[in-house]
């Protein structure tokens, strides 16, 4: 669904940022979509003390960011201590759902850059965010290192829960390469724009990996005519931040 009715500008409820998410005076029907997300995400916990999560998808643009900040503060709203961990290093934008600046984040400490764990809290109180840091030259080599299983064996002390926004499979490995660090995958598929064939490679990307698929979220049914546009768009623009790394094969498939 959308967070937002269409034709209208893009507003939080608080007021601290321009972009869609949730928040407390979102509307009824939005906050029960995100708590019934939830309530499953908690039943698929697989009984971990911290259950980590990666929110990600096939292609660039088809909600990923929104929905990881969303879903962080409609799980912080059942009062449960969450991190969520600005996982797209290439493409950062958690930082600017909170107005908050990227650097001294997951790259700077991934790197050996930073020993200090920067956690940013939020207007809620249970929701703390870790932003993606500057932008680095080996996203993938860092969040598949050794450094990221120490910072999330760290952070599990501390939080419920923890979700990674993460950039597309499609296009690049870096989510795929914390597979067997964390306990699951939620799939955004855009609802009249991810095409079979993209989310059939994406699920077989994961599973290539040993990674576990815990449900998709389809975004936005209620825009499809938009999507459809915006697929376009996409299909020229997609490798614009995510470009050093596209397959031979997704080459040659004109894309
Ligand atoms: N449910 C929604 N309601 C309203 N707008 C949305 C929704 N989902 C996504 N959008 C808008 O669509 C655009 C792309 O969303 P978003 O940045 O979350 O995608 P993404 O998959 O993270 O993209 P990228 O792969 O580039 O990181 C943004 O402008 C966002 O505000
Ligand atoms: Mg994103």
């Amino acid at each position: 669904m959308r967070l937002f009715p269409k034709k209208q500008p893009k507003r939080a409820a608080h007021g601290h940022s321009e972009r869609p998410m949730l928040s407390v005076g979102s509307p009824f029907a939005i906050k029960e979509a995100y708590n019934s997300i939830r309530t499953k995400l908690i039943f698929t916990g697989k009984g971990e003390k911290c259950p980590v999560f990666a929110v990600t998808s096939s292609l660039s643009g088809d909600g990923k960011t929104t929905t990881a900040v969303s879903l962080a503060v409609s799980i912080a709203m059942a009062d449960q201590r969450v991190l969520l961990i600005d996982g797209d290093m290439r493409k950062p934008s958690v930082h600017r759902y909170f107005n908050t600046e990227c650097r001294n984040g997951l790259s700077e400490i991934l790197a050996g850059l930073s020993s200090e764990i920067k956690l940013r809290p939020t207007d809620n109180g249970n929701l703390s965010i870790l932003t993606a840091g500057q932008i680095p030259p080996n996203p993938a080599e860092l969040l598949g290192s050794r450094q990221m299983d120490m910072l999330l064996d760290y952070v599990r002390q501390y939080f419920d829960y923890v979700i990674i926004d993460t950039p597309p499979v499609n296009i690049v490995t870096d989510a795929t390469v914390i597979a067997g660090k964390i306990t699951g995958y939620i799939l955004v598929v855009q609802s009249g724009k991810s095409h079979v064939r993209d989310l059939s490679d994406a699920i077989h990307q994961i599973e290539e990996m040993n990674g576990s698929i815990v449900g998709a979220i389809l975004n936005d049914p209620d825009g499809c005519g938009e999507a459809h546009y915006s697929y376009h768009y996409n299909r020229y623009s997609r490798y614009k931040y995510y470009g050093e790394s596209i397959p031979d094969s997704k080459r040659q498939r004109g894309g």
